[in-house]
């Protein structure tokens, strides 16, 4: 039994004693322990308190020095399996186009489905488990990977089994979500209907036979998939007992909050575009409400009313939306800053929506998201900072310096 202890924690944030979302006033709550120690016995969390009451020790011990540990990051909404950068797209939005006139033009997600076409499952699978690798080292410890650059049966089911593998092999937990509903392929463009029919008909009961997706997914937006159509495929999920999270109100309110209310949805994530008919329903429905600062940085769009969320008592989350097109980051230390900066939310409200409410929108509450005896030692340390406060104020600067991965440095 491998046993390590974390001696001289400055500060030691994000204690629970129980795991629901945290809502309202408590999203600002953040149980921290002043000089503390932590312990691992193997993968889990066995001990922690102040290093005053901390008793003998025989295991591995790593010295803090007075710096920072909290618990790692959940990223609950990601495409991080994709083909190529799309970097000429940036420049193309730096000389005036619009995200959506670039789709228009053949860019946008079917170029990322024309780069995928062209991959092995081998090739797909090699870039996304580097990729995840450098996410973990920058603090994520559990994370969604969404299909979606398919849109073929095939291609999503080639997808679908890369994220499989990175469940497989990845040290951190990672949950499937099958997108066939981001965009019309374009042999299917003058007759999306018969697009919908295919991931009604064919898709969806091949995804759960293979039993590779936990959850499914649609871009739920104007000139991608209507509120509808969404609905159809929403309720068909479901027959086959995948539950949905949506994307939402991206570009415009549609009225998805309220189908999505109404189907029993889990989260609806991005909401840039929020009405206060959509905050009202989405209060009253007990979804999880995501956002995505990054995209609404980088696509320079609104950025989702989170206070308004907060206040109608919302369990208000954050994510990255790690994807080529619009948040080519997964970095959720700048995520925070993001969420700190723009929608105005502390830091230990940033890091709850990152923690524990992101924990509980995947249903591994019980797993991660917090220090707790018997949760996977998945922790961040900094030694830099001696408040969580340093970690959205050094934007655009690592402050960690190691994470644990069940109860070991990774990298
Ligand atoms: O969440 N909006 C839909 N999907 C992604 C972007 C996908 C892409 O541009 O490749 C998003 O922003
Ligand atoms: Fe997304």
């Amino acid at each position: 039994m491998a046993k390590r202890r974390l001696i001289n924690i400055g500060k030691l944030y994000g204690v629970t004693y129980s795991n629901p979302p945290k809502i309202k006033e408590e999203l600002a709550e953040l149980r921290t322990i002043p000089n503390a120690y932590l312990e691992f016995e193997d993968d889990k969390i066995s001990a922690f308190g102040q290093m005053t009451d901390a008793t003998a020790f025989s295991g591995e011990v790593y010295d803090v020095e007075g710096g920072i540990v909290y618990p790692s990051y959940v990223d609950c909404h990601t495409h991080l399996v994709y083909a190529k950068n799309r970097e000429d797209e940036f420049v193309d939005r730096i000389k005036g186009l619009s995200y959506q006139e670039i789709a228009e033009n053949g860019g946008g997600i079917l170029n990322s489905a024309d780069k995928l076409a062209n991959m092995t499952e081998d090739q797909l699978y090699d870039q996304a488990y580097d990729r995840l690798n450098r996410l973990i080292k920058l603090g994520t410890g559990a994370i969604e990977i969404k299909s979606g650059y398919g849109l073929s049966l095939d291609a999503e089911l080639k997808m679908l089994r890369v994220i499989k593998r990175l469940k497989t092999n990845s040290p951190i937990p990672v949950k499937s979500t099958f997108l066939g509903a981001h965009a019309y392929p374009t042999q299917f463009a003058n007759n999306k209907e018969a697009y919908i029919e295919h991931i009604i008909n064919d898709m969806l009961p091949a995804v759960a036979d293979s039993g590779l997706a936990d959850y499914i997914d649609a871009f739920c937006e104007e000139g991608y998939f209507s509120v509808e159509d969404t609905e159809r495929i929403v309720q068909a999920g479901a027959a086959y007992g995948l539950p949905a999270r949506l994307h939402i109100n991206q570009f415009t309110s549609s009225g998805g909050v309220q189908m999505s209310a109404r189907n029993g949805v889990i989260s609806v994530e991005h909401l840039e575009v929020m009405t206060s008919e959509d905050l009202k329903s989405l209060a009253d429905s007990g979804m999880y409400g995501v956002a995505l600062p990054a995209c609404s940085f980088f696509l320079q769009i609104p950025y989702t009313p989170a206070r308004d969320l907060i206040n109608a008592g919302v369990p208000f989350v954050l994510a990255s939306d790690f994807n080529p097109g619009s948040s080519p980051t997964g970095n959720l230390s700048f995520v925070m800053s993001l969420a700190c900066i723009y929608m105005k939310l502390t830091p230990e409200e940033a890091l709850n929506a990152l923690t524990i409410n992101a924990a509980n929108a995947l249903g591994l509450e019980n797993e991660v998201g917090s220090i707790a005896l018997q949760k996977k030692a998945n922790v961040i340390v900094s030694k830099k900072a001696k408040s969580i406060n340093s970690i959205p104020y050094s934007f655009a600067e690592n402050q960690i310096s190691d994470v644990f991965v069940n109860g070991e440095v990774f990298g």
